[in-house]
């Protein structure tokens, strides 16, 4: 009943914002470009073909907004039968079952995906704009892919707007180029681009030797979204440097060759409500089923961590802290044990496959040195997990462990949150997750601090049930206020106003008013 009261209280505001969403998209095409695609077809080797939902961060928080207005999204077409599926123009309508919105497939050679998606997205900007001291390799001929692929991109987007003036909202640093293309060709559309991960430092961006073409590229933008405003801060700091660009006086928006940009904080998040979601009341069955698939008794209390194989999510930082907890706590010794569920992530990329192995070395020592034939201190479930496993594991956790290096938001502290309809758990959270502005009931700590966060860990297993409630009471609303609905719909808003202000100068046929209201 109580958990029945709580789940109402808290669900009030997702209706709203959704309306909110369908309101602000009306009348405009509203066209998604995201590297990642929300649904990929794969074919198995009996021959069948499986539909997978992508986990990614960017499809949780994007994925609402367009099954909400309808629209397109042009997304790298990846799975092994995703040709066979595309129906009409290398797409098809989704979701599979509930059709919402088209899936618009681009095409990649190997080549291409080396040296736009490993190269330089993933071995030159990820590193770049993450502080986690791996260096950023940059190759000429992976920018050249880097490049062709971004125009490949926007080529779609024109090919798929239906009329000039579409809302486009680019996704991430795989498209920094998109935006500058996109305004060549569609001049009058409104475009946003939303930057997922953290951006650095001037100081740390210039040593990218094409930080002006990038800068370009996404100044073709109407709106430059970021998670928190330290890195608006830091991108404007960047602008400012390399061009000695103008940044208005309430330090929201830039001008380069006459041209406004607006950069704003949006700090991502999930949809509250959501099919994924067990139903009320199975917090219990949850535990049940992790405890009986992992073969544990009920005096063993369970931490959960859900990360992708990423050198920033700090994996063996969490693992170092576990085993000061266990040399330190040792009333802990068999009666803790933590699940990491590990997605393998950009394999063939030398710096992942070293992380795998270091992770995978770490986490055996550790069990050898504290585990035996009945227990297991830390056990690593590595593969994919479809949404609806990953939410049963947690909602079997006593608690939930981040400790990023560095994280643009860290979408799986809310996805925990919302998660704990029974209001109990606690979330240990880096400090450096953007994440850690909104949810300042996690337990904070900084993951290069292994005695701080293994002291965190003791913290949270020791912790009142009242004390659990309270915090994580407070941080679902936080959650369920700024959900992926809110998300999207204040960045659609900001767009929509950009667009009525053109909208109008153009209606006052000032025939010099087009061009100019294009580039305001
Ligand atoms: O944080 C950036 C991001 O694009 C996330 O949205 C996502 O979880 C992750 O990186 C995906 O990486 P990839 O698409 O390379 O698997």
């Amino acid at each position: 009943m109580a958990e029945e009261l709580a789940r109402r209280a808290v669900r009030s505001s997702a209706p709203r914002t959704s309306r909110r969403l369908e309101d602000i998209c009306a009348g405009a095409q509203v066209i998604v470009v995201a590297n990642r695609e929300p649904y990929a077809h794969d074919r198995l080797s009996n021959g069948r073909i499986v539909v997978t939902q992508s986990s990614s961060g960017v499809v949780n928080a994007v994925e609402p907004l367009l099954r909400a207005c309808g629209g397109v999204w042009v997304a790298h077409g990846s799975g092994t039968a995703d040709m066979d599926a595309a129906l009409e123009r290398d797409g098809l309508d989704v979701p599979p079952g509930e059709p919402r919105y088209r899936l618009r497939r681009v095409w990649l050679s190997q080549d291409e995906q080396q040296g736009y998606y490993r190269g330089f997205a993933n071995e030159a900007l990820w590193p770049l704009c993450h502080r986690a001291h791996v260096r950023p390799i940059f190759r000429s001929a992976d920018f050249e892919a880097y490049a062709a692929v971004n125009g490949r991109f926007a080529e779609a987007v024109c090919d798929e707007a239906s009329d000039e003036s579409p809302i486009v909202l680019v996704q991430d640093y795989h498209f920094a180029l998109a935006p500058q293309l996109i305004r060549e060709q569609l001049p009058l559309s409104t475009i946003v681009s939303f930057w997922h991960i953290p951006w650095p430092e001037w100081q740390t961006f210039e040593i990218c030797p094409w930080r002006r073409q990038i800068l370009q590229g996404l100044l073709g933008s109407s709106i430059i979204g970021f998670q928190t405003p330290g890195d608006c801060r830091n991108f404007l700091g960047t602008v400012e440097h390399a061009f000695e660009a103008p940044i208005d006086s309430g330090g929201e928006s830039v001008s380069v060759r006459g041209r406004r940009v607006l950069v704003r904080a949006y700090p991502a998040s999930v949809a509250w409500t959501r099919p994924a979601q067990p139903p009320a009341g199975a917090a219990e069955n949850s535990d049940e089923s992790v405890r009986r698939e992992l073969g544990l008794p009920d005096s063993v209390r369970i931490g959960v961590g859900v990360d992708r194989l990423d050198y920033t999510k700090g994996l063996e930082e969490k693992f170092l802290a576990i085993e000061r907890l266990l040399e330190s706590f040792p009333e802990f010794l068999d009666r803790f044990v933590y699940i990491q569920l590990a997605e393998p992530s950009r394999l063939g990329i030398p710096a992942y496959d070293a992380l795998r192995a270091r992770v995978r070395s770490t986490a055996g020592r550790i069990n050898r040195r504290f585990g035996h034939v009945d227990y297991c201190p830390i056990v690593i479930l590595e593969g994919h997990h479809n949404p609806e496993d990953v939410c049963r594991y947690l909602r079997a956790a006593d608690l939930c462990c981040i400790a990023s290096l560095h994280d643009g938001m860290n979408l799986v502290s809310k996805e925990f949150v919302r998660a704990r309809t029974d209001e109990r758990g606690v979330l240990i959270l880096s400090a450096f997750a953007g994440a850690a502005r909104e949810l300042t009931d996690a337990l904070i700590v900084n993951p290069y601090d292994a005695d701080g966060t293994a002291a965190a860990l003791a913290a949270a297993l020791t912790m009142s049930d009242e004390e659990q409630r309270t915090r994580m009471r407070r941080m679902r609303h936080v959650v369920a206020r700024f959900d992926a609905h809110r998300w999207g719909a204040d960045m659609l808003a900001d767009a929509a106003d950009v667009r009525s202000r053109r909208g109008a100068l153009v209606a006052a046929s000032d025939p010099g008013a087009e061009l100019a209201a294009a580039v305001s």
